[in-house]
């Protein structure tokens, strides 16, 4: 059986995550770290029994470890990864992959030049694996309308928990940025690439030692022609984690409680073209008759290999990338654009105009934009 040894960089959070897969995968085994956190790494690497490292640099030029897995703070994933290539050392990314779609342009361009392979975990779309097998089959027809709704709360806890959360330089933005990634990954997976952001509106409404957004709601045009909305925040008491993808010939609905689809008895076109209803005296045009919908659950189907192990085989056995840089860069491109929609008060369409948006976040690093709502409930 293959062993790939993986070193970790970045070691407080989601690097236990890691390492319980570690433990979990046969083929994988831990092999160094790296924290600028002296007293963390040192630790790890007496319970793990693993060299450890100060300066990721070092650790990505070492000879203790097959591929790295970068799950340090945003704004060091792009360094980060592209001083890994530069070693030879493959890399998988922690999502975000990183903070502006010209960042990405540098990922991407390092890992065609030096030919290392590069991954990341935009990968939420692997937990919608049956409703994206039901899109692909084509039961729904043209896809019209696409709908989410994503809604949580993070306290001030939160945002104190690392030096890093919070600030643009150092996390990019917010909600969008942390959280709602995974879900524009979801939603793109679901309907296919974003091809504009009508309009944006992003707001910080409960979080008042922030400088970015816990709050946007985006209308959005995609490539297959359908219009969609992406409502989110992070500061309400109700969660909810609910969309909706209508086609012509069906729709999904899932949220927390349900994972179901609906066939059409005759497609909505048939409806929506009909010249003229059959209409008896003194009855409303509404009479026209529309297609009814029967709904089922989603059928189940066989869940993609999970996002490291996949990494680890594909570099021991040089297999396709699950999420390649260039996936992790649509989901960057909507969000960056969300951005620039609102702060520039205009659609934007995609892709995104690098300089355009580097200009913008050189703006917002420097505290020229303010986020901040009046939210009577904070005082
Ligand atoms: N895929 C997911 O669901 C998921 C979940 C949690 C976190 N993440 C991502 O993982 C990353 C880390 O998040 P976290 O919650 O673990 O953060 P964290 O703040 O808990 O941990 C980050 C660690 O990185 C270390 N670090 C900082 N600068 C470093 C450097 N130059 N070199 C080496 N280490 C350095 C810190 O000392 C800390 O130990 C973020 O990008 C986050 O978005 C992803």
């Amino acid at each position: 059986m293959v062993k790939v040894r993986v070193g970790f960089i970045g070691l407080f959070g989601i690097a236990n995550h890691h390492l319980r897969e570690v433990k979990a995968t046969p083929e994988l085994e831990l092999g160094a770290v790296c924290d600028i956190n002296e007293t963390l790494a040192s630790s790890w690497s007496e319970d793990q029994q693993v060299p450890w490292y100060r300066n990721y640099q070092d650790l990505v030029e070492s000879k203790d470890c097959d591929f790295v897995i970068v799950s340090a703070p945003h704004y060091l994933h792009c360094d980060i990864a592209c001083a890994a290539m530069e070693a030879g050392k493959p890399v998988i990314i922690q999502k975000p992959m990183c903070l502006t779609v010209a960042e990405a342009d540098r990922i991407i361009a390092t890992a065609k030049r030096t030919g290392v392979k590069v991954g990341t975990y935009h990968t939420a779309h692997t937990s919608e694996w049956d409703a994206i097998t039901m899109v692909r089959s084509g039961q729904l027809g043209h896809i019209m309308r696409f709908s989410f709704d994503i809604h949580a709360a993070r306290g001030m806890s939160y945002y104190n928990s690392g030096p890093w959360r919070g600030k643009w330089a150092t996390e990019g933005s917010g909600a969008l940025s942390n959280q709602r990634i995974h879900d524009i990954n979801r939603m793109q997976s679901l309907n296919g690439a974003v091809a504009e952001v009508v309009s944006c509106t992003l707001a910080n409404m409960g979080h008042p030692g922030t400088e970015v957004e816990d709050a946007c709601a985006a209308t959005l045009r995609f490539e297959n022609g359908s219009f969609g909305l992406f409502h989110t925040s992070l500061y309400t008491a109700l969660p909810l984690s609910r969309y909706e993808i209508v086609g012509n010939e069906g729709c999904i609905v899932v949220n927390d409680q349900e994972r179901k689809w609906g066939k059409l008895a005759f497609p909505m076109r048939d409806y929506l073209l009909q010249p003229k209803a059959a209409r008896k005296p003194g009855a409303t045009l509404e009479d026209a008759p529309r297609p009814g919908l029967t709904w089922e659950p989603l059928p189940a189907v066989e869940q993609p290999m999970e996002t490291t192990r996949w990494f680890a085989l594909s570099v021991a056995e040089d297999k396709p990338i699950q999420a390649p840089p260039e996936f992790a860069l649509r989901d960057i491109e909507v969000w960056n654009a969300m951005i620039l929609s609102h702060f520039r008060n205009k659609p934007v369409k995609l892709p995104v105009d690098r300089g355009e948006y580097d200009e913008l976040f050189e703006e917002l690093k420097a505290g020229k934009h303010d986020l901040h709502w009046p939210a009577p409930w904070l005082a």
